[in-house]
């Protein structure tokens, strides 16, 4: 570390950000990289003391193992709406202060909902590979099922749950929801009850926050309403869905498919998954656009600038 760096606010980074965020963040801090120690152990004993921020992603967040060791920690920098992967209570009881990354990602994670439920029911990734398995020459493909006139019930009516309402809008659905309580500000059919809207819809859209509140919600009674006509897309986080019951409805076909974005124990997903010809699956991947993540790894670098120049945090959590 050369003697200009050793002036830097020290940041522990959880795992890395495109080029384009490591080069400012590079630039402006003293960087400790965890995803490269050889020695995980090694590498937090030397910097404990010093760090003063971590900058970490949804899927990795910040325990409160990890909390507990840096003992100079202000401020925790999710690249991520989602910060069910930190230990928020740990944070708050120290004061240490938590940013997230809302809204710059929300118009991408609703895009991807209606993506995942247009390849599932239109079954486009398996049309793709009849075309290029050439079966298309000795017979047509099996018919497949129509999103638009469809019902659609959206589970947790958030930023994301509302954006994607009204991106589904368009597809001349009707629209359920599901949330603690009714929006005064929405026109759709408000459900105080999420097994009594599976029940009425025939797709099933989950983008609640993750987290203890939420954990399994999506549970083998809800699946069992859905039933053998129903689709599930799942673009919040994998917890969200109790996924053996997920994985045994979809074996058996009580439910007709689902498109997910997440999974209980990513990346080494279920290999159940692989086998399945009823599912699209995506790499927790649904912000990911170059356009988003340049916005969310912008977000992040405010909140920390703002943090060290004393000034308010932009997106705060804690
Ligand atoms: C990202 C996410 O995939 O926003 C979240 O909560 O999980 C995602 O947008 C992730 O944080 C990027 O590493």
């Amino acid at each position: 570390m050369s003697s200009s760096s050793e002036t830097l606010p020290h940041v522990l980074m959880c795992g890395p950000y495109p080029t384009w965020d490591m080069q400012p963040l590079e630039a402006g801090y003293a960087l400790h990289k965890l995803w490269e120690a050889q020695d995980r152990e090694a590498l937090l004993h030397a910097c404990a003391s010093k760090v003063r921020a971590i900058a970490t992603r949804g899927e990795l967040g910040a325990n409160a193992e990890l909390i507990g060791r840096l003992p100079a920690l202000e401020i925790i920098s999710c690249y991520g709406v989602g910060t069910d992967a930190i230990d928020l209570e740990a944070a708050r009881s120290r004061g240490i202060r938590v940013t997230n990354t809302p809204d710059v990602l929300t118009g991408d994670v609703a895009d991807i909902a209606v993506g995942l439920a247009l390849s599932i029911m239109r079954r486009i990734p398996a049309a793709d590979a009849y075309v290029r398995s050439s079966a298309w020459v000795t017979k047509n493909m099996d018919l497949v099922t129509r999103l638009y006139g469809k019902r659609v019930g959206v589970v947790g009516f958030g930023r994301i749950g509302m954006t994607t309402a009204k991106r589904l809008s368009g597809f001349d659905v009707e629209l359920g929801y599901f949330d603690q309580a009714a929006r005064s500000d929405s026109p759709h059919r408000f459900f105080s009850s999420l097994t009594e809207l599976a029940e009425w819809c025939d797709l099933l859209v989950v983008t609640l926050a993750g987290g203890a509140a939420t954990h399994g919600m999506v549970d083998a009674e809800v699946l069992r309403a859905l039933g053998p006509q129903g689709w599930l897309v799942n673009v919040s986080r994998g917890s969200t869905v109790h996924e053996p019951a997920l994985l045994e409805a979809l074996e058996k076909r009580q439910i007709a498919g689902a498109g997910l974005d997440v999974f209980w124990n990513e990346p080494r997903i279920d290999p159940r998954f692989m086998a399945l010809d009823n599912v699209v699956l995506q790499p927790h991947h649904a912000s990911g656009t170059a356009e988003t993540r340049r916005a969310m790894g912008q977000l992040v670098r405010d909140n920390l600038a703002a943090h060290f120049a004393g000034r308010s945090l932009l997106t705060p959590v804690a």
